[in-house]
């Protein structure tokens, strides 16, 4: 997996920088390249002498160095980079990223380059809980940055949390996942909805559920980065617009039906990962409905169209199915119901599981009946697994025509 990649690992001022020391060692060992690039203050931890003597790599430490070859090198180090890893990250290069500043040689490589950057923070817990902090990695992984997530301990600081350097094992995991990152949805343009919809009583009142669009968002970022040309229509949510996607936001079911229909259109693959509301309010207030002037309210509701059933033709449908009982029967049904490909069946009584959670435990069931029953994951996970399964459903395709096929 490492042999004759190019690893360009970034140091920065934290104690842990020793460790990072030993994270150049087993990529060398591995057969990667390993180019280094310190800060000012990781020398301040541990020599570049160090890392020179396992990579039998000059370390790059300075903007202004002369290059051993003539060419611009924060530009030749970015370019030839096929991932970059930053171990450890403070919060302070995580703040710079965050906000695109370029002010040394690992902060103007991180803009340059066009690789993964993973980023394995190191800090103190008050540090790394700081909103500050949540709300700068927030961003970058809205961005596509991967985080490794710092392990809870005693810190070298004496206090006791969050914040100690990642494992080296999950580090190099993580660094062969991005390596292992297929284009396999290159070409391939997919739709993806996200989020529950807000259906108006009143200017001021809604009917809604509680779809917090996580799940969506990670299918949208997973085929995103296997290569698709993603558009992600989307409830109203907290969450930020992730980059290198349209992003089309909707506030009913109604306007995503008509936002799905027409992405639909050109697109090969469609995951409704949306709650869309099933009814809405029959009529609209056009006014504040004003407590005195009712002694309570009867709310009268009509059906929503079902989108995804809506959706037609020479596309790969993927659905979700929220279930409180008999999960593979009921999300068998809905698959047939609404002609699907793929149907992921997840229990929302299950604990760290559904909606506003992280992480899901789903069933991917197909359209032949196969049912495959995954572990608890990371919502990322769930996604990457799911998009396993549609790209080979697609290569089923080519052998067998009555399945669909890549539009042209
Ligand atoms: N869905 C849709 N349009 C709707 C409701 C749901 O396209 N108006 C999609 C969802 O995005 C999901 C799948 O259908 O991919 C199943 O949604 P779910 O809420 O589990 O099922 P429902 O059909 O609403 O059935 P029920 O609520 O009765 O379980």
């Amino acid at each position: 997996m490492m042999r004759d990649k190019t690893v360009l690992l970034g140091v920065t001022g934290s104690i842990a920088a020793y460790k990072a020391v030993d994270l150049a060692s087993k990529l060398t060992q591995a057969g990667a390249k390993v180019d280094v690039v310190m800060t000012d203050s990781a020398k301040e931890f541990v020599t570049p002498l160090s890392f020179s003597s396992i990579t039998h790599c000059r370390t790059v430490t300075n903007m202004f160095d002369t290059p051993d070859e003539w060419e611009i090198e924060h530009v030749a180090l970015a370019e030839r980079a096929d991932v970059v890893i930053i171990a450890p990250a403070t919060a302070n290069v995580i703040a710079k990223l965050a906000s695109g500043i370029a002010d040394d040689m690992l902060t103007c490589c991180v803009l340059a380059t066009r690789a993964p950057v993973i980023l394995a923070p190191a800090m103190n817990v008050n540090m790394w809980e700081n909103r500050v902090t949540q709300e700068n990695l927030a961003k970058l992984r809205a961005r596509g940055f991967k985080i490794v997530e710092p392990g809870t301990g005693s810190l070298a600081c004496g206090a006791q949390g969050k914040g100690r350097l990642a494992d080296i094992e999950d580090i190099l995991t993580a660094i062969s996942q991005a390596l292992r990152a297929k284009a396999d949805l290159a070409g391939r343009r997919v739709v993806v909805s996200a989020g529950g919809t807000q259906e108006p009583i009143d200017p001021v009142r809604y009917v809604g559920n509680r779809s917090s669009g996580k799940m969506g968002f990670a299918m949208a970022e997973a085929a995103r980065d296997r290569g698709a040309e993603v558009t992600l229509i989307t409830g109203p949510t907290t969450l930020g617009d992730p980059a290198g996607m349209r992003v089309v936001r909707v506030q009913t079911a109604l306007e995503m039906r008509d936002a799905v229909k027409q992405a639909a259109q050109k697109a090969d693959i469609l995951i409704m990962a949306a709650a869309p509301a099933d009814f809405r309010p029959a009529t609209v207030a056009r006014s504040k409905i004003k407590k005195e002037s009712t002694r309570g309210l009867t709310l009268k509701l009509v059906p929503n169209p079902d989108i995804i059933s809506e959706v037609k033709g020479d596309i790969v449908k993927v659905g979700f199915a929220a279930e409180s009982e008999d999960l593979v029967k009921n999300a068998t049904a809905k698959l047939k119901r609404k002609s699907l490909h793929l149907i992921v069946a997840n229990n929302i009584t299950e604990a760290h599981s559904g909606f506003g959670t992280d992480t899901n435990k789903v069933t991917l069931i197909d359209s032949q009946g196969k049912v495959e029953a995954l572990p608890l994951l990371p919502k990322s996970e769930v996604a990457q697994k799911v998009l396993d399964k549609v790209v080979s459903l697609l290569n089923a395709s080519r052998k067998n025509p009555d399945k669909p096929r890549r539009r042209k």
